[in-house]
């Protein structure tokens, strides 16, 4: 995988599976399933956007953490990550210990739509969530003061700044909201 580093792809697969920790809960397959971003599209928009190491990086919609364990892992920065599930994020923390970034990253259980995201101190925000939720979210994000990234689904009634162009079919919008 070119420009990832061995440590980051082995611990982010790109097709993931998580089960609950108890098999005897009956889940839905799509309960069961973690759509995340592929790591190297992970690193690419890391490097398009060159976050310096005093940066707060926040994904709002973490998954496994990926975003902001790699942003700590190649770029020394801070992250926080906010997720509605419970199972995802206990694989986030074991990441980030498992990588050495767990002193600087923290994960939280939460609906976004409780969060605002101004109280995370956010240099950079990330998200790869659906483009109803991120409607819902839009306004908050506004007050955030931060570089916002979307992964896939454009923030609907925002102007990107810049389109990353991931491959054939796929890429992040960016929104420079600081200042
Ligand atoms: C497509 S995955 C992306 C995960 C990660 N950001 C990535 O890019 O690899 C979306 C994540 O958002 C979470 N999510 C969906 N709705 C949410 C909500 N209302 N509040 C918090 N998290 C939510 C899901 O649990 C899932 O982990």
């Amino acid at each position: 995988m070119t420009g990832v580093p061995r440590a980051l792809a082995r611990a982010f697969p790109d097709e993931v599976e998580y089960h609950r920790d108890d098999p005897t809960v009956i889940t839905t397959p799509t309960e069961r399933i973690l759509v995340p971003t592929p790591i190297r599209a992970v690193v690419r928009i890391l490097k398009e956007i060159d976050p310096e190491p005093t940066f707060n990086v926040v994904d709002l919609g973490c998954g496994d953490g990926r975003f902001v364990i790699a942003a700590a892992y190649l770029y020394g920065c801070t992250g926080v990550g906010v997720d509605i599930r419970p199972d995802v994020l206990k694989v986030a923390r074991n990441k980030a210990e498992e990588l050495g970034v767990g002193d600087r990253v923290e994960f939280i259980e939460e609906d976004v739509r409780n969060v605002n995201p101004e109280d995370l101190n956010p240099d950079v925000v990330y998200m790869y969530l659906m483009p109803s939720l991120l409607a819902e979210i839009r306004d908050d994000l506004l007050k955030a003061d931060a570089l916002v990234i979307s992964n896939l689904f454009p923030v609907p009634g925002l102007r990107a700044d810049r389109e990353i162009r991931l491959d054939e079919f796929r890429k992040a919008y960016v929104y420079d909201l600081r200042g």
